[in-house]
């Protein structure tokens, strides 16, 4: 294992003392968990100093293999629990039955109503109740997140949110996940830098932009699933 350079550990220090101040605030504390390579770095940090901060996961059903690898691996790894939420069965089934299976590709609109079933609904319920919560969103991953603040106040979930990755580069990430050995999903290494449900994820070639492999047939300023959407008011 090698170490981090000294700048880099600068960084940790400064994403660190976000997490602790929020942690220090609030009692209930989340962490929304993709398992894309910032969430690893989090992961690792979270997990090596505030474990009473809990990680979910909005498991929409139709994430990679790789990434389900991932979540037994992490589980393994850090001897932790990572807690699921899934769509509403009703609703997912009502929605693929009147529009298909694969409807995500017929509009935008109907892109957005699959999203909200499968990871809006679901993560209004895994934020109900709680006092704050975290994402891995960096400024550099795409122009709705060029403005992100460290921390923000949620007003469509009516809570704190840090993204304590906002001014990270894509290098960084890497040297902190490579240095340190911790794991990551696999896909990344299949040029996939952005990684969300398989049939709206692909592999890009080097040099495009690192979500445009995320719903590539649309406009980057629609790009956001409405996990974020405070992103494109
Ligand atoms: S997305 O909104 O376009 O899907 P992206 O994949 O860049 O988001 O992830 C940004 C942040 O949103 C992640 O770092 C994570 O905090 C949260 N997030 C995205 N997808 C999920 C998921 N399936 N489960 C939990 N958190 C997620
Ligand atoms: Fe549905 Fe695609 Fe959104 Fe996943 S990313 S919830 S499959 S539209």
């Amino acid at each position: 294992m090698a170490e981090l350079s000294v700048k880099l550990l600068a960084r940790v220090n400064i994403s660190k003392g976000i997490i602790k101040r929020l942690v220090d605030q609030h009692n209930d504390v989340v962490f929304a968990n993709s398992l894309g390579a910032e969430d690893m770095v989090l992961t690792d940090i979270i997990m090596k100093h505030f474990r009473k901060v809990v990680m979910f996961t909005l498991d929409t059903g139709r994430l990679p293999m790789e990434t389900y690898d991932l979540m037994h691996q992490v589980e393994d790894f850090y001897q932790c629990k990572l807690k699921y939420y899934y769509p509403d069965a009703a609703e997912i089934e009502k929605f693929t039955y009147e529009n298909g299976i694969n409807a995500f590709y017929n509009s935008v609109e109907m892109r957005k109503e699959c999203c909200r079933i499968r990871k809006v609904e679901p993560l209004k319920r895994a934020l109900a109740g709680k006092d704050a919560w975290i994402t891995g969103q960096r400024r550099s991953q795409s122009v709705t997140r060029a403005n992100l603040d460290e921390i923000e106040y949620d007003e469509i979930y009516g809570l704190p949110k840090a993204n304590p990755l906002a001014d990270w580069d894509i290098n960084e990430i890497w040297e902190y996940i490579k240095c340190l050995e911790i794991p990551y999903n696999t896909l990344h290494d299949h040029f996939y830098p952005s990684i969300g449900c398989a049939p709206c994820t692909r592999a890009i070639t080097p040099g495009e932009d690192i979500r445009s492999g995320r719903w590539w047939w649309e406009n980057p300023e629609s790009k956001e699933c409405g996990l974020h959407s405070s992103n494109i008011d």
